[in-house]
C-alpha cells in the first residue's frame, strides 16, 4: 500500500448501517500512511459518532457548513487538497444528489468541489439498489468518470438477501490504490499462473510442492492495478484472489494446461509463475490405498506431466510476450538461460529456492531477469508485490521497444 503513504484522502460517510465499517476503513487508510479528512452527513452521525472519526483521523470532521468553518472555508480546503475521495457507504439519496449536482449539506457540497478521482461505494437494501432510478444515477456518475465499487451480495441488515452490502474495508482501500495507480497496462490482456499443482495418488494423498501462490498472485494483482485485464489460473493455495481479476481454480498440471491454453489466445502477455509438478502418479486410485502389516514399503510409478510453458512457447504468436519463472537452488543464470531457449520464451525470471527470504512461501523475493539476447536485470530483495511491479516495468519496457 506504499502508494497511499503521505496521500491526502477525503472520506465521506452517509447514513447507512454500514457506516460502522468506515471506522475500519479509516484505520486501514491511516495505517497505510494516508492523511484522512472525514465528512459526514447528519444521518451518518446517527449510526456512528463524530468523535470516533476525529480521534482516528486526527483531523476535525466536517458535518456542518456553518459550524465547522473555523474562520476558513474548510470544505473547499479539504476538497482542494485531496488526492482521492471516497464515499463509503453511499446511500441512494447521496448518489442521487451527486449525480444531479445537488449540494444541500456539508458532504455533497464538499464532494462537488473535488477535482481528484472519486470512488462511490453504494450500500443499501437490494430493492433500492436495483431500482432503475438508483441504477440510472450510478450510470450518470460513471459516465462522468466517477469510479463505482459494486456492492457485495449477501444477507443485509434488513434481512433481504441480494446485492447491497458494503464490501470489506480492505477491498475499498484496494480500489483507492487502483485509482491512484498509473494505468500503464490499460488495454493489455495478461494471463498469469500461480501456486502449485496437486497430483492425486488416491482420494486422500497427493504429490505437490511448497508454492504458496504469493508470487503469482502479486504479479496478477500488480497487472490489474496498472489497468490490465487479468486472468489468473491458480493451483490450490490459501491466498485471497486479487480484486478485479478473473480467477480460474485448478488442481492438476493437466487442468492447468487446459486452462492456460484456453485463455492463451486472448492474452498479450503470459507469465507462468506456477510451480507445476513435473511428474504425476501413473494411476489415480479411486479407493484409499490400505497399509498392510507385512508391508516393507511401496513403489509409486510416476509419469511425466506435460510442460505447459514449453507447449505455450511452441505455439505462441509473435505478438505475444511469454515469461517463464525458474526456481533454482544453484547455477541460477546458466539454468535460466537454457530454459529460455528450450521453451522459446521472451524472458525468464529466476529465483533461488531453499533460502530464507526468496522463493517458496516467503513474503519477499529477489529475481534475476534474463532476456533472449542474454542481457540480465536484477530485481533486489523486496516484498513480492514490489518485485511484481519491477518485473512488469521490465516487460513494459520490452513491449515499448517492440513498437
Ligand atoms: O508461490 P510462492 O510460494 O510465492 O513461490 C514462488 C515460486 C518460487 C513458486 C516462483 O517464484 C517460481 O519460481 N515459479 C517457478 C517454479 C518452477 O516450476 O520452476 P522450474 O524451473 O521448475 O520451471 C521453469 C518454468 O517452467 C516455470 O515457469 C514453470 O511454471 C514451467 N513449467 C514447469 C514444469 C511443467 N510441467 N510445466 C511448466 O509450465
Amino acid at each position: 500500500m506504499t502508494i497511499l503513504n503521505q496521500k491526502q484522502i477525503l472520506l465521506g460517510i452517509t447514513g447507512g448501517i454500514a457506516a460502522y465499517k468506515s471506522v475500519e476503513l479509516l484505520r486501514l487508510l491511516k495505517k497505510a500512511g494516508a492523511n484522512v479528512d472525514v465528512a459526514m452527513t447528519a444521518a451518518a452521525l446517527r449510526f456512528v459518532g463524530k468523535t470516533t472519526f476525529e480521534v482516528l483521523s486526527e483531523n476535525p470532521v466536517i458535518t456542518d457548513l456553518w459550524e465547522d468553518s473555523h474562520g476558513s472555508v474548510a470544505h473547499i480546503d479539504v476538497a482542494a487538497r485531496c488526492d482521492a475521495a471516497v464515499i463509503a457507504p453511499a446511500t441512494a439519496n447521496c448518489i442521487a444528489k451527486l449525480a444531479h449536482g445537488l449540494a444541500d449539506d456539508a458532504l455533497t457540497t464538499t464532494f462537488l468541489a473535488v477535482t481528484a478521482p472519486i470512488l462511490i461505494c453504494p450500500a443499501m437494501n437490494t430493492h433500492m439498489y436495483e431500482n432503475i432510478r438508483v441504477q440510472r444515477n450510478l450510470d450518470i456518475l460513471e459516465q462522468d468518470g466517477v469510479h463505482i465499487l459494486d456492492p457485495d451480495t449477501g444477507t443485509l441488515a434488513c434481512k433481504t438477501t441480494g446485492p447491497g452490502r458494503l464490501p470489506d474495508p480492505w477491498v475499498i482501500v484496494d480500489r483507492i490504490v487502483h485509482m491512484l495507480t498509473a494505468q500503464d497496462f490499460a488495454g493489455r490482456q495478461v494471463l498469469v499462473s500461480a501456486g502449485p499443482t496437486l497430483e492425486p495418488i488416491d482420494p486422500v494423498r497427493f504429490l505437490s510442492n511448497h508454492s504458496s501462490g504469493k508470487m503469482g498472485y502479486a504479479v496478477a494483482r500488480a497487472a490489474e492495478m496498472r489497468g490490465a485485464s487479468v486472468t489468473l489460473v491458480t493451483g490450490p493455495v490459501n491466498v485471497t484472489p486479487p480484486v478485479g481479476v478473473n480467477t480460474v481454480f485448478v488442481q492438476t498440471c493437466n487442468d492447468m494446461a487446459e486452462a492456460m491454453l484456453a485463455h492463451m489466445d486472448a492474452a498479450d502477455i503470459i507469465i507462468q509463475v506456477a510451480a507445476v509438478a513435473d511428474f504425476r502418479p501413473d494411476q489415480q486410485k479411486n479407493l484409499k490405498i490400505k497399509k498392510t502389516s507385512d508391508q516393507d514399503g511401496m513403489t509409486l510409478t510416476l509419469v511425466q506431466n506435460p510442460d505447459i510453458l514449453k507447449t505455450m512457447g511452441d505455439c505462441k504468436r509473435p505478438d505475444q510476450f511469454l515469461v517463464g519463472f525458474a526456481a533454482e537452488t544453484h547455477d541460477l543464470a546458466a539454468s535460466a538461460v537454457k530454459k529460455i531457449e528450450k521453451k522459446h520464451l521472451d524472458m525468464i525470471a529466476a529465483n533461488r529456492v531453499g533460502g530464507e527470504d526468496t522463493g517458496f512461501q516467503t513474503d519477499t523475493n529477489k529475481l534475476s531477469v534474463f532476456l533472449k539476447d542474454g542481457s540480465q536485470t536484477d530485481i533486489p530483495l523486496m516484498d513480492k508485490q514490489a518485485v511484481a511491479h519491477s518485473l512488469l516495468d521490465i516487460i513494459l519496457a520490452q513491449l515499448e521497444r517492440r513498437r
